[in-house]
């Protein structure tokens, strides 16, 4: 499929700015994966850098290549590289789809750096459209789609079956496009229950964002994260 080679062209693209480092955030999902394979083909350039993934698929493909594994740190690591699910000009994101966002966002908040590699699908004006990924706890998890369904409609993915790498739910909040996506952050981080919100606003750094004929790379003003 022609999107999965975007995806892996935006992972080879980016190894050019982690050669080098020691301690290296790992985010999730199909982009990610190309990342660590290629990391993988390039194993010498890393003896000497750490990973520090963001789930257990990362985790399990990191070890699976033989990589450097390490589960928690002092400071600060130089750089975390993660896909999205969406991006908009100013690289406010939304991401989680695969459920693993609230450590993509520790390791992104302790990372000096945050670079997203994408395709092209990726790129939006206004996020939203697809909805936001929202980790929410099961006790009393009705009250807390109770209060999110104030504001929004919200689903469970797989009708509360499918549970994160923390335990926990992951629901799908139906923002419609965001003219204020802070917002909505505010709100959702507001109602008890909520872990965490893929709404990543002020974290990347860099994007690398791959289509038919080329990878472009966008440099952003880091902001207050949230
Ligand atoms: C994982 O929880 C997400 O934040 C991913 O980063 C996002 O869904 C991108 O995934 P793909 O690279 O599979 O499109």
């Amino acid at each position: 499929m022609i999107q999965d080679d975007y995806k892996q062209a935006a992972a080879r693209e980016s190894l050019r700015n982690i050669r080098g480092k020691q301690l290296i955030g790992i985010g999730t999902g199909s982009t990610v994966r190309y990342l660590i394979d290629e990391i993988g083909k390039n194993k010498n350039d890393f003896s000497n850098s750490f990973f520090v993934p963001t789930s257990t698929d990362t985790r399990n493909r990191l070890s699976e290549n033989g990589l450097n594994i390490v589960e928690d740190f002092v400071g600060k690591a130089e750089i975390s590289v993660d896909g999205c699910d969406e991006i908009d000009p100013i690289g406010n994101m939304i991401k989680g789809g695969g459920g693993a966002l609230t450590r993509e966002k520790m390791v992104a908040f302790s990372s000096q750096e945050m670079l997203i590699i994408a395709d092209t699908g990726k790129s939006v004006n206004k996020l939203g459209k697809y909805g936001v990924p929202v980790e929410i706890l099961p006790f009393l998890h009705q009250k807390t789609l109770e209060r999110i369904g104030e504001y929004y409609k919200v689903e469970l993915r797989e009708n509360g079956k499918f549970r994160t790498d923390n335990g926990n739910l992951l629901a799908l909040v139906h923002t419609g496009l965001m003219d204020k996506p802070e917002l909505v952050l505010q709100q959702m981080k507001n109602i008890p229950g909520v872990v965490e919100v893929g709404i990543f606003m002020g974290f990347a750094s860099e994007s690398i964002i791959c289509g038919e004929n080329s990878c472009i790379r966008k440099k952003y003003n880091k902001g207050k994260k949230n």
